[in-house]
């Protein structure tokens, strides 16, 4: 991989609502209005405001992405994508899946945003193959930035160990 796009890809562990980025992006459903997982966890952060901003959205397809501010988080703004259940790999889910993270940083790049960090989205709750999922991440996200130079710097911050070795892993031989 090129040194600049290099640069501007990092994986980590954590927690995602600890980042102070400009957005962090939420695996959300359909309805906006949380859920378990890192939904849960950015609702519980972020603080009522966040539900009550959703709520007024009414819904995103999945495939796609709505921002909100990012209330008591340090994150400035919540991007929610609404990522594919996994249901075999032949309704789209991949294209679906590439979906969140073009149409998440098409608003980054919208919101004049310069970092976003991501989390694993449908790789928890909605059983998406981790390492097809890595794989699709790492790629769209590659694939934008070769074409955006005003994100700086795009995070994926994976929750567990084998998240982050798959992560690494694929950022290798990407
Ligand atoms: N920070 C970073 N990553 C996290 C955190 C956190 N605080 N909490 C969980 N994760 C990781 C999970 O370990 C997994 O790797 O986020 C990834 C996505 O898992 P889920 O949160 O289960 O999301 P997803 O599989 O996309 O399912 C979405 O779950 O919570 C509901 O409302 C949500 O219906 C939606 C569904």
């Amino acid at each position: 991989m090129q040194q600049d796009l290099a640069n501007r890809i990092e994986v980590t562990k954590g927690d995602i609502t600890r980042l102070k980025v400009d957005a962090i992006v939420n695996a959300a459903n359909t309805s906006l209005l949380g859920g378990g997982g890192v939904d849960g966890a950015i609702h519980r952060a972020a603080g009522p405001g966040l539900v009550e901003e959703c709520r007024k959205l009414q819904g995103c397809p999945t495939g796609h992405a709505k921002i909100t501010g990012g209330y008591n988080l340090p994150a400035k703004h919540v991007i929610h994508a609404v990522g594919p259940v996994w249901h075999g790999g032949h309704h789209n889910e991949g294209a679906l899946l590439a979906g969140c993270y073009k149409n998440s940083l098409k608003l980054a790049v919208e919101n004049h945003l310069k970092t976003i960090a991501f989390p694993a989205i449908s790789t928890g709750v909605y059983a998406f193959p981790l390492e097809r999922a890595a794989r699709i991440a790492v790629r769209e996200v590659q694939d934008f930035l070769r074409q955006n130079d005003s994100i700086e710097k795009v995070i994926f911050v994976t929750f567990g160990e084998d998240t982050y070795r798959t992560y690494q892993k694929v950022l290798a031989e990407a």
